[in-house]
């Protein structure tokens, strides 16, 4: 079947389902795989970089433990992220398969294998979707960003700006956006980086949303699949009041075909090659 509404698919966390999330086989993996754009999470460590790490702790997604926040870069460096998804046996045992890994490419991705499963700065993701061959956009999200006092906002607004991703260019649709369930988080980057578009996630709707007016100055609604399930009339809703509308997490074929009869305009999901046939492409 093909589908008339074009709608943005993002790989969430990479291609997540086949590769060890956040890691640069899982967004190798995603851009092979057709996906318009990547998500990926942000975590500071303690000596101030930003790092693409869901969890506040690395221990179910590498073979290490602590909190990233206490972690500087080159702890996390030592760090193999990979081995808790391609090993059988589950987490933490063994090496990673570094030739797992690279199979599941069909790229030639200049990539060390090593590089493949270890962790991943923003910084690197950054290269990757400026200098991938075709465009590829980033959505990403800030995780817990209160607790630094904006100081994830702050090196991320640096970051961008080094890559000249503050301001799309004439016209053009940004290739970057920011995400956060903190509307104080994306109120930050609006003031930092006025041009830059921010996507407010719900995991669920609060009363004073649900006629779809979102906080002020935020571009993009992010509910939950969830809350479309039990809601359905909540995305024209979001759409009348000017909201474009991205929801996360869409790995099911009928979760896809709701967002389809609903006209969302971006799924987030984990399968972005699944996703990607459903609509035809
Ligand atoms: O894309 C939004 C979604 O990622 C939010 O939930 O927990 O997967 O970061 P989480
Ligand atoms: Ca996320």
């Amino acid at each position: 079947m093909t589908y008339e509404h074009a709608i943005q698919v993002v790989a969430h966390r990479g291609a997540s389902e086949d590769a060890p999330e956040h890691t640069l086989a899982a967004y190798l993996k995603a851009i092979d795989d057709g996906a318009d754009a990547l998500e990926c999470d942000i975590r500071l460590t303690a000596d101030g970089q930003l790092v693409c790490v869901h969890d506040r702790r690395v221990n179910r997604t590498s073979n290490g433990r602590g909190a990233v926040s206490a972690m500087e870069l080159a702890d996390l460096a030592e760090l193999d992220f990979g081995s808790w998804k391609v090993t059988p046996g589950g987490r933490g045992h063994g090496r990673t398969s570094d030739d797992s890994l690279r199979s599941l490419l069909d790229s030639d991705a200049e990539a060390p294998d090593l590089e493949l499963s270890r962790v991943l700065t923003l910084e690197r993701l950054l290269e990757l979707v400026t200098d991938t061959g075709r465009r590829v956009e980033l959505a990403i999200e800030t995780k817990h960003p209160t607790r630094w006092a904006g100081q994830v906002e702050d090196r991320l607004i640096e970051l961008l700006a080094h890559f000249g991703l503050t301001k799309p260019a004439g016209g053009e649709r940004s290739q970057v956006r920011v995400m956060s369930f903190s509307s104080r988080s994306l109120r930050r980057v609006r003031t930092a980086a006025p041009e830059l578009p921010t996507v407010f996630l719900m995991q669920y709707v609060l009363p004073r949303h649900r006629d779809g007016r979102l906080p002020g100055g935020v571009h993009i609604a992010g509910p939950s699949i969830r809350i479309l399930r039990a809601n359905p009339g909540y995305v024209a809703r979001l759409h009348r009041a000017g909201h474009r509308v991205h929801v996360w997490t869409v790995n099911e074929p009928g979760d896809v075909e709701l967002c389809v009869r609903l006209g969302v305009d971006a799924i987030i999901t984990n399968r972005p090659r699944q996703v990607l046939s459903q609509l035809g492409r």
